[in-house]
């Protein structure tokens, strides 16, 4: 698709009018909305669509009138999904040129950059299929007078989401760590942020041993990223993002059955979640300093695994023994958390990922579950989800809890048991040293079984958009 601003109508096939349910009316077309209104099939509410076809100036258009309900009542989450949803049905008339035309509504700021960002994450979809797709690309203009770096930041934002989709959706065969890292080294060019990467013997000499015993059974060879952004060189302050970045998570010889193994190339959404969040960032020219690693790797099966009932060590010291191959995001990102901890002088730190099949059971897919040991660190990780769209829920930290990640014979164990989600928390949590923390599981959020509003199936860059407002909140 190709996204035009304009400030007036031009010529078109289809246009997508939203209206607010408090008295729908608009000069744009003249439509018969009271007969509508009394009919029922469109009053306006919050994220519905009524497609129509009328006869404007003697010729043919499709009208897609989108709800935005109530004046002072808006809702970010549907209204994005509702102009996602409005953008497909559009896309489905066949229309080439469309027009979306937001000017003279009120809210209008909030809208077009809403609007901007619904439907360019809409128009996404995967797919490695050899023939030529068949379908023209769509033109849209969209009608609005706003400051252009409303529009500009909502770009950036939805592109990074896309870049984060498209991490994750493209197969485990050829995103892999290596390639992984060549990605990261071209994006940090194009977009402006610095990128470290540290290959095997590097790795090695770091004595990251929780991170290299996962990896080590691929042929496959492990890479660390790490991507620093210096948008404010005058403050010491450092936010640090971990992201986990299994490039491929069969279980190892903990193996998972063929149905929970066929989508776990997603086992990267973290990763790609602070990668999507630092070229936004970047993008952006933040005033603020951000600090993004990731310990990339595949947990796979061969005479070199790692074994459930082996004792390892890890860069921090402590011993953990491994009671099931399938807890491995954990191992890889307690050596990524003792690094950034005590290598890139952060102040606070995040770390997300594709974590527990248990978050599914919590928050499903409509939130990522969270634990923090900082309140008003979490609530500035709450409001920038909230900035996005995106849901989060925050769990709490018994006492009980704690007691659940330790071993007789070793420090920590990797499989703690009940809750799940927040124990293999807890078990990161061990390795953050003193500093305000949250870590966030993604795991019921980060990979979309179908089509849904502005979600294309597979990868979804959960959390890109609120990791950019998490540091946007830092900036002086
Ligand atoms: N990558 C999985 C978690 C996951 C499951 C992500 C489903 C997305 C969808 C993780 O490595 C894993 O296998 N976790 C195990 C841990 C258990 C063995 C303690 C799980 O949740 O079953
Ligand atoms: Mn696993
Ligand atoms: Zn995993």
């Amino acid at each position: 698709m190709k996204l035009n601003i304009k400030d007036q109508v031009e010529q078109y096939e289809g246009m997508i009018l939203p209206l607010y349910e408090d008295g729908l009316a608009t000069k744009v077309l003249s439509l018969p909305l009271d007969e509508l209104q009394g009919s029922k099939k469109f009053e306006g509410k919050i994220g519905t669509t009524y497609k129509l076809t009328a006869v404007v100036e003697s010729s043919l258009k499709e009208i897609v009138l989108l709800g935005l309900g109530k004046k002072n009542e808006l809702n970010l989450r549907k209204l994005l999904n509702g102009f996602a949803d409005a953008y497909r049905l559009m896309k489905k008339q066949k229309t080439e040129k469309v027009v979306l035309h937001i000017d003279n509504l009120e809210n209008q700021e909030l809208l077009a950059k809403i609007a901007t960002e619904a439907v360019l994450m809409a128009d996404y979809s995967f797919d490695l299929k050899t023939k030529e797709k068949e379908e023209k690309e769509v033109e849209l203009d969209l009608v609005t007078s706003v400051d252009m770096a409303i529009i500009n930041e909502a770009y950036v934002l939805a592109e990074s989401n896309l870049i984060a989709r498209e991490l994750v959706n493209q197969p485990a065969n050829l995103m892999y760590p290596e390639t992984l890292a060549e990605k990261v080294l071209e994006l940090g060019e194009e977009k402006g942020f610095e990128v470290e990467i540290f290959e095997l013997e590097a790795i090695e000499a770091m004595e990251m041993e929780a991170f290299l015993s996962v990896g080590k059974a691929s042929d496959r060879d492990p890479r660390f990223i790490v991507m620093r952004y210096k948008g404010n060189p005058d403050s010491e302050d450092v936010l640090g993002y971990v992201g986990k970045g299994l490039t491929y998570d069969s279980g190892g010889l903990s193996i998972k059955p063929t149905s929970g193994m066929v989508t776990m190339k997603c086992d990267m959404g973290g990763s790609s979640a602070v990668i999507g969040a630092m070229c936004a960032i970047a993008d952006m020219k933040l005033k603020t300093n951000v600090t993004a690693v990731v310990a990339a790797c595949e947990n796979m099966i061969s005479g070199n695994s790692y074994r459930p009932g082996d004792i390892i060590g890890s860069m921090g010291g402590k011993s953990i023994f491994i009671g099931n191959t399938d807890a491995e995001g954990r191992l890889t990102l307690i050596d990524a958390m003792h690094y950034i901890v005590t290598r890139e002088n952060v102040n606070k730190v995040l770390d997300i990922a594709t974590l527990t099949g248990a978050a599914i059971y919590c928050t499903g897919d409509a939130a990522s579950a969270a634990i923090s040991n900082d309140d008003d660190f979490f609530k500035a990780v709450n409001d920038s989800f909230d900035k996005s769209g995106e849901q989060i829920w925050r769990m709490p930290i018994f006492d009980e809890y704690k007691e659940l990640i330790k071993h007789e014979e070793a420090d920590l164990t990797n499989t703690a048991g009940n809750p799940g989600t927040i124990t293999a928390g807890l078990f990161i949590g061990e390795f953050t040293g003193d500093l305000p923390w949250t870590h966030i599981d993604i795991a019921g959020t980060a990979f979309s079984k179908k089509e849904k509003g502005i979600l294309s199936k597979g990868g979804t860059g959960a959390a890109v958009r609120p990791l950019y407002y998490l540091a946007k909140n830092e900036e002086v």
